[in-house]
C-alpha cells in the first residue's frame, strides 16, 4: 500500500485565501481589521520562528499583527500587566502567548490573564477545562490540535468507534487532541514515556497521531495496514549531505511509513502551517464576535 499524502500546506492555503477574504470585508464594510498581539519572553530560537512566521502570515491576510518581545528575565507581574494592558486594548481582538515560557514564570497565571475572548490559542485554563469536559463548548480550541483533527477530516478517516493512538501528553498537543477524538467518538490511547510495548500499542491504531518530539520515531512495523498516520513532529537533525548541515523530519519515519499507511501528512508540510491557518481563523473569529457585541450593545 502506497498512503495518500495529506498535503497539510493544500488546505491551510485554501482557509488563508477565505480568512483574506473575509478580513477585506470586514475593512471594506466595517472599517476596521482584526488584530492579533504576540507575546515574546526570552529568545528560544524555535519559538522566535514560530512566533515571525505567525506575524508573516497575519500581514498577508490582512490582520494587523502587534509583536511584545520580552527579555527571558522578565518578571511575571511584569508579563501579566502588558498582557492585561492588551486584554484592554480594543485594537487587539486575540492574544497569543508564545510557549513554552521561561522556567522561573507560571506559565497557568499568565494565561489566566489573557481574557476568555481574546483566548485565540485556546489555552486559557476555563477554555481548555471546558474542552476537557463533555458538551462545554471552549470559545478556542488550540490551533495543533484543530489543524490536526480538520486534516484527518479531509482525509476522510472515520472517528466513530475507531482505535486513536496518540503520542506524547503534552498541554499543547497531545492532551488537547486526544479530548478533541474522544469528543468525535473514538477510543483514545495516550502513550507516554513509561508506556510499555509502544510499538505494540501503536500497532492497534486506526488513526495515529505523532506528538512527542522524537525525529523519526514511529517506523513502518509500528503502524497498522491502513491506518491514518498524523506526524506532529517537527525535529532538526544533522544532515552533511545538505547545504545547511541540518534538515527537518517529524517523529514519524516518512518513507517506511508511506508503504503501510493508508493515509500521512508529511513533516514540513503537513501540520505546521494548519496551526498558522487555525490561529488566523481564531483571530477573524474572535474580532467578528467583540464586534457582533459591541452593536448589540454588550
Ligand atoms: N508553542 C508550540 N506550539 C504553540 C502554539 O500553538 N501556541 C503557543 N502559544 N505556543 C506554542
Amino acid at each position: 500500500m502506497t498512503a495518500k499524502i495529506i498535503d497539510g500546506e493544500l488546505v491551510a492555503s485554501r482557509i488563508r485565501d477565505q480568512i483574506a477574504d473575509a478580513t477585506e470585508k470586514m475593512a471594506r464594510e466595517q472599517g476596521f481589521r482584526p488584530g492579533l498581539a504576540t507575546v515574546l519572553v526570552g529568545d528560544n530560537p524555535s519559538s522566535r520562528q514560530y512566533v515571525r512566521m505567525k506575524q508573516n502570515r497575519c500581514k498577508k491576510v490582512g490582520i494587523l499583527s502587534f509583536g511584545y518581545n520580552l527579555p527571558e528575565e522578565s518578571g511575571q507581574d511584569e508579563i501579566e500587566d502588558l498582557v492585561r494592558k492588551l486584554g484592554n486594548d480594543p485594537k487587539i481582538h486575540g492574544i497569543l502567548v508564545q510557549l513554552p515560557l521561561p522556567g522561573h514564570l507560571d506559565e497557568e497565571a499568565v494565561l489566566n490573564a489573557v481574557p476568555l475572548h481574546k483566548d485565540v490559542d485556546g489555552f486559557h485554563p476555563v477554555n481548555i477545562g471546558r474542552l476537557s469536559m463533555k458538551e462545554r463548548n471552549p470559545l478556542f480550541v488550540p490551533c495543533t490540535p484543530a489543524g490536526v483533527i480538520r486534516l484527518l477530516e479531509e482525509a476522510g478517516a472515520q472517528f466513530e468507534g475507531a482505535e486513536a493512538v496518540v503520542l506524547g501528553r503534552s498541554n499543547i498537543v497531545g492532551l488537547p487532541v486526544a479530548m478533541l477524538l474522544i469528543h468525535r467518538n473514538a477510543t483514545v490511547t495516550v502513550c507516554h514515556s513509561r508506556t510499555k510495548n509502544l510499538p505494540a500499542v501503536c500497532r492497534r491504531a486506526d488513526i495515529l497521531i505523532a506528538a512527542v518530539g522524537r525525529p523519526l520515531m514511529v517506523k513502518a512495523d509500528w503502524v497498522k495496514p491502513g491506518a491514518f498516520v498524523i506526524d506532529v513532529g517537527s525535529n532538526r537533525i544533522d544532515d552533511p549531505q545538505s547545504e545547511k548541515g541540518y534538515r527537518w523530519v517529524g517523529d514519524v519515519d516518512f518513507d517506511e511509513v508511506k508503504e503501510v499507511a493508508a493515509a500521512l501528512t508529511p513533516s514540513p508540510g503537513g501540520v505546521g502551517p494548519m496551526t498558522i491557518a487555525g490561529l488566523l481563523q481564531n483571530t477573524l473569529q474572535a474580532a467578528q464576535r467583540l464586534e457582533e457585541h459591541k452593536n448589540s450593545g454588550g
